[in-house]
């Protein structure tokens, strides 16, 4: 079944718990956790205590997304009951086998995240040991980017390379999804949509998330 992330990165971050409960209500199945250092990425958004807050006030699991340098050091802190997921980005991780390795000892799902011109080929000796891959389809930093076309084929190909080998990691793609391209995202082979400005930047976010969850259902 495909599932529905959220990012809170574009919530309103005065009433987070208010606003993760409208995702929850719309049946959402993740909170993706958009963390940025400024140093990885051009931007900070927050650190483990904002996700923290959200303990206890909501029954969605983690998604991680950490688009820091040096990962391996704030994995602990991530780790609460509610992560399902923490992923890494392969252009920050010189040890990424360690680092997967890390996660999965925490008891996390490891997942690992390329950039749009980051290629698949970076990722062939780690397939096999990871639980998600996360294709960026905007340049990371920013909630309510465009989809960058090229990212499709990528997920069409890191689809057909999953069945080929017979691999049993999810594939998760993040950034410009909206409900316009949501569906042809999902029949491509994404199996976790994330959406942040397309869920939350909308008058009813309830109403958009069982929207966004219906079409995704239905491919
Ligand atoms: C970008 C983040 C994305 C972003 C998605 O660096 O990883 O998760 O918040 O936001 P939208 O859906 O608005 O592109
Ligand atoms: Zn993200």
């Amino acid at each position: 079944m495909k599932k529905l992330a959220p990012s809170i990165l574009s919530a309103d971050f005065s009433k987070l718990a208010e606003e993760v409960a409208r995702i929850q209500e719309g049946g959402a199945d993740y909170i993706h956790v958009d963390v940025m250092d400024g140093h990885f990425v051009p931007n900070i958004s927050f650190g483990a205590a904002v996700m923290k807050s959200l303990e206890g006030k909501t029954n969605l699991p983690f998604d991680v997304h950490l688009m820091i340098e040096n990962p391996d050091q704030y994995l602990e802190d991530f780790m609460t009951p509610s992560t399902e997921f923490i992923t890494v980005h392969q252009e920050a991780c010189v040890h990424l086998n360690r680092t997967v390795q890390h996660i999965k000892s925490l008891g996390a799902k490891a997942g690992v995240s390329i950039n749009p011109a980051t290629s698949l080929s970076t990722l062939d000796y780690i397939l096999e040991d990871v639980d998600m891959v996360l294709i960026m389809s905007v340049n990371p930093g920013f909630g309510g980017q465009k989809f960058i076309p090229s990212a499709l084929e990528k997920i069409w190909e890191l689809a057909q390379i999953k069945k080929a080998e017979e691999l049993d990691f999810e594939i998760e793609v993040d950034g410009g999804v909206n409900l316009e391209n949501v569906q042809e995202i999902a029949s491509a082979g994404a199996d976790i949509i994330v959406a942040g400005s397309a869920v939350f930047k909308t008058p009813d976010i309830t109403e958009t998330t069982k929207q966004f969850v219906s079409r995704i259902r239905s491919v």
